[in-house]
């Protein structure tokens, strides 16, 4: 089932990203109130969407997730242009193919961090379970495509140092999945103050309990019996099944799936990239 993944630019996309859609994508009016919030696939993006719609929801009260960019259909601009702001933009899109106007407005950018392994691990499930993409039934057929970065959004070390050669400047904030794993509240409030908004403790904390792995999941299953859900209570989703986005939601996981030998194969194709890469050599292994 190949025809589910194209190559835009060298770049693997789903083919629910139509080239259309891609070859659109400067065609996107930003804000200066805009933020992205940027991830390789399955490093935390609907996590950091939920906090970020609690935290602006405690804070200024008022904040629109749009749909991820390159999911964003050309001739529906009108409707993106109504959207109110601050505005929440995710997406999966290295840093080279990102509109024109994002960077000339110098929108304030999130990039959220996941070890590769746990990642990679993340994406096999995600593909086995997810009809948009091609099934790979083997674990070890899935970390070599992982591997020679023939999965959805390419090489994950080739879209970390996109974004961290770019992005040197005080509007980047890089936020690790495993650090919001250990202390949520301290980064809701980090997360808070990179944006202007001032989060008292009890309001970072009731953020943290609200964006739990436990609570989101919970959430969407309650809303799955509901026959409509509440649209103003919905955690948002990149994938039209958000029940598939919820599998584990924890750090370490790849010790389940990879052998010593995987490991150490691993290591050796990605350790020099990431010694030289000043975030990817804090990313907890
Ligand atoms: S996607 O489809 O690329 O947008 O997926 P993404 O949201 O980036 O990543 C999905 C993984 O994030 C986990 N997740 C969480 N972990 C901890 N806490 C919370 N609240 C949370 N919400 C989502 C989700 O479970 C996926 O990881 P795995 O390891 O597969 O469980």
């Amino acid at each position: 089932n190949s025809e589910l993944i194209h190559s835009y630019k060298g770049v693997p996309f789903p083919t629910r990203v139509s080239i259309n859609q891609l070859n659109s994508l400067d065609a996107f009016e930003a804000r200066e109130d805009d933020l992205l919030l940027v991830s390789y696939p399955k490093s935390g993006t609907h996590w950091l969407v939920e906090i970020l719609k609690n935290l602006y929801h405690c804070t200024s009260g008022q904040v629109t997730i749009a749909p991820p960019l390159e999911f964003q259909d050309p001739s529906k601009i009108c409707e993106l242009r109504n959207l109110p702001g601050p505005r929440v933009i995710p997406t999966h899109l290295p840093q080279n193919m990102v509109p024109r106007q994002v960077r000339s407005k110098d929108c304030k950018v999130i990039y959220v961090i996941r070890n590769p392994k746990d990642t990679a691990v993340s994406m096999f499930h995600y593909y086995q379970q997810n009809p948009h993409l091609p099934t790979v039934h083997k674990w070890s057929t899935f970390l070599d495509l992982f591997l020679k970065g023939e999965v959805v959004y390419g090489s994950w070390i080739d879209h970390l140092l996109s974004w961290e050669r770019a992005e040197t400047n005080e509007n980047t904030l890089f936020v690790y999945y495993e650090s919001l794993k250990k202390d949520l509240p301290k980064y809701v409030q980090e997360i808070s103050s990179f944006l202007g908004l001032s989060v008292t403790e009890e309001q970072a904390r009731e953020v943290a309990k609200r964006s739990s792995f436990r609570e989101m999941k919970e959430r969407v299953e309650r809303e799955k019996q509901r026959e409509r859900p509440d649209p103003t209570n919905t955690v948002c989703a990149l994938t039209s099944d958000r029940k598939l986005i919820f599998r584990k939601g924890a750090v370490g996981d790849w010790k389940n799936h990879f052998t010593a030998e995987q490991n150490a194969t691993f290591e050796a194709l990605l350790q020099d990239k990431i010694n030289s890469s000043e975030l990817a050599s804090c990313v907890d292994s």
